[in-house]
């Protein structure tokens, strides 16, 4: 029992229908009115999604949203898991995601039938996943985490309470290391973009620009993580480079949060983390990339890719995820259905 993606119908629009003097933008305003939609987008979305977006956010912040909307229905400009998450949390509307093949290499390195042995053979563990992982993985696991939440949702459980943790190995040690949580068993998964920086490249940037910062996610690797100023959620690397003084930072993330940063702060300069051959834009992350203004419209008009799954698989993975709300404060996190 999956998660599925209901497709378009045969005789949906496709891009090759669209007008090309068609404001795009206005359309998707009329539709998204007609509709009574809500078009939430993750910071790694291009900067034209963000910008129609009615919320920007991260994963905690985007989960929140999507279980409080009063929308019928949300459209989820990010990757598959997150459509999932807004189904999960919100069954009654219709989430509609742009691009159906939009996945996540954390999600596929970790097969719930594989997460289910990993399980078994660790009985007294409680588990502890990242919400980057389908929807069978979370309703495998006992509390779902963030990377904003990961750190303090840790800290609550009881000392003596051994912890699994998947699927992102880096997120996973360095919780551990901010916990002293060293019974903490970590899946071996990572994600693909955060992998790329170079540590030798990030230390040439950082003597170029002495007086850079360095804003890092903590899907980085550790020697990435040990050289930055700042550890956090892409929301909280937003917050960071608002108030931190200095005015150039060096971002060690998928480089399209440099468009709300820009926003945010227009008088500092943002300089995207380089992979190994010393380029600085080797971390787009090609699954969010995927979705474009063009299929956010077709989503609208077709009413499709639209996220479906079976309601016991449903609300099984709604328990971890409640927790998680539950677990994050502040007291305002809503409840969901
Ligand atoms: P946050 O949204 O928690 O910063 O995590 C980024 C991410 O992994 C998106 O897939």
């Amino acid at each position: 029992m999956t998660a599925t993606i209901v497709p378009a119908g045969a005789d949906s629009r496709v891009e090759a229908d669209i007008d090309p003097t068609l404001d795009l933008e206005a359309e998707i305003g009329r539709l998204r009115r007609e509709r009574n939609a809500v078009i939430l987008a993750h910071y790694y979305q291009d900067g034209d999604i963000q910008d129609i977006a009615d919320f920007v956010g991260d994963s905690l912040d985007l989960s929140r949203k999507a279980a409080a909307t009063e929308a019928d229905v949300i459209v989820f400009c990010g990757v598959r898991f997150m459509g999932e998450v807004a189904k999960i949390l919100s069954p009654g509307k219709t989430v509609l995601i742009p691009d159906a093949d939009a996945g996540c290499s954390l999600e596929e390195s970790c097969r719930p039938a594989d997460f289910r042995r990993w399980r078994e053979a660790h009985p007294n563990h409680l588990a502890l996943t990242y919400i980057n992982c389908s929807a069978e993985v979370k309703a495998l696991s006992d509390i779902v985490v963030t990377s904003s939440n990961a750190e303090a949702i840790v800290r609550q459980v009881p000392r003596d309470q051994p912890i699994l943790f998947a699927p992102d190995r880096h997120l996973g040690a360095y919780v551990k290391r901010r916990t002293g949580r060293d019974d903490m068993v970590l899946w071996p998964g990572t994600c693909i973009i955060h992998e790329l920086f170079s540590e030798r490249e990030l230390v040439k940037l950082r003597v170029a620009h002495p007086e850079a910062k360095v804003a890092a996610h903590p899907e980085c690797p550790e020697p990435i993580l040990a050289l930055a100023d700042h550890v956090g959620s892409t929301r909280m690397l937003l917050d960071y480079v608002k108030r931190a003084d200095g005015d150039t930072f060096i971002i060690a993330t998928e480089p399209h949060i440099i468009h709300q940063m820009e926003k945010a702060a227009p008088g500092k300069t943002f300089l995207p983390a380089p992979g190994a051959d010393g380029r600085c834009d080797c971390a787009n992350c090609p699954h969010m990339a995927l979705n474009t203004l063009e299929k956010l419209y077709l989503a609208l008009i077709n009413d499709a890719p639209a996220v479906d799954l079976p309601e016991d698989l449903r609300r099984r993975a709604l328990t971890p995820l409640q927790r998680m709300l539950d677990m994050s404060g502040p007291a305002d996190a809503p409840r969901a259905a």
